[in-house]
C-alpha cells in the first residue's frame, strides 16, 4: 500500500484551521509542506509554511514531509528542523557541487530527520545514483516545481520505472515519492512505476470529501 503525503500548498488561508483538521482525520500519512523562496520558483510560501508547520505541531501527530524549493538551502534546513520532521528534501539542481549536497544530506541526518533529494522534470535519474547509498528519499517532480494544481507531466513516469529498476537490482533501500498532478486517474500509473510515496494536493483539498479522496488514492 502507497502512503500519501498531502500537500497543503493550495490550501485557501480562509479556512486552514478546519481543512487541516479534516486532512489530518482523513487518513493521509504525511503533511506535505512545500516551502518556496521566490528565488529557485517564483513563488514565495516561506511565512505561509512555517506558520502552517508551527500550528500543525501543536494539534497534529502526523509527521512532516519538508520539501524545499529554496536557494540558501542550509539556513531553511536550519529553519524547519525546529518542527522536528520526519524528512527534509532538498533539490539536487539548488547545489553548486556533490560535496555541498552530501553537506546538506549529513546536516539533515545529524539532526535526526530523514533526508531527500528532488529532482525536477528535465534533471537525469543518473544525477542522483551517486547519492542514493546516503539518502532515505528520492522525491520525483511529475510537474514543474513552483505551483500547485498542474497536470502530471507523462514523460516523468519512465524516470521513476528506471529510478525503481536501479534500487531493485542493486538492492538500495531508498523511498521514491512522486510529486504533482497526482489523481484518481493517474495514480495507478505512478504506484505501477514504483513509487512508495505520493505527494497529492488538489485532488485531496479541492475534492468535497477528504476521507474518500485518500481512500480512492491509496
Ligand atoms: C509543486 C509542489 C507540489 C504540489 C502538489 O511545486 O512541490 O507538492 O503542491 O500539488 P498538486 O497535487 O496540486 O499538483
Ligand atoms: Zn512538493
Amino acid at each position: 500500500m502507497v502512503e500519501i503525503s498531502a500537500s497543503i500548498l493550495s490550501m485557501k488561508n480562509e479556512n486552514a484551521i478546519q481543512t487541516l483538521y479534516n486532512l489530518e482525520t482523513s487518513g493521509i500519512d504525511y503533511f506535505h509542506i512545500d516551502v518556496m523562496d521566490g528565488k529557485f520558483v517564483s513563488n514565495n510560501t516561506t511565512n505561509n509554511m512555517l506558520e502552517y508547520c508551527e500550528y500543525l505541531n501543536s494539534i497534529s501527530n502526523l509527521p512532516l514531509d519538508i520539501h524545499l524549493m529554496v536557494e540558501d538551502v542550509k539556513n531553511y534546513i536550519s529553519s524547519f528542523l525546529v518542527f522536528e520532521p520526519n524528512i527534509i528534501t532538498v533539490h539536487f539542481e539548488a547545489a553548486k557541487n556533490k560535496q555541498e549536497l552530501l553537506e546538506w544530506i549529513n546536516y539533515i541526518k545529524q539532526n535526526n530527520c530523514r533526508a531527500g533529494i528532488s529532482i525536477k522534470p528535465n534533471t537525469d535519474i543518473k544525477q542522483i545514483i551517486p547519492y542514493l547509498p546516503f539518502i532515505h528519499l528520492v522525491l520525483v517532480m511529475t510537474v514543474e516545481p513552483g505551483q500547485g494544481g498542474q497536470k502530471l507531466l507523462q514523460s516523468t513516469i519512465k524516470k521513476i520505472e528506471e529510478l525503481h529498476k536501479y534500487i531493485t537490482e542493486n538492492n538500495i533501500e531508498v523511498d521514491i515519492e512522486a510529486d504533482g498532478g497526482i489523481n484518481e486517474n493517474n495514480v495507478n500509473q505512478i504506484k505501477g512505476a514504483g513509487v512508495n510515496i505520493i505527494v497529492a494536493g488538489t485532488s485531496i483539498t479541492s475534492s468535497k470529501n477528504f476521507k474518500e479522496a485518500v481512500t480512492k488514492l491509496k
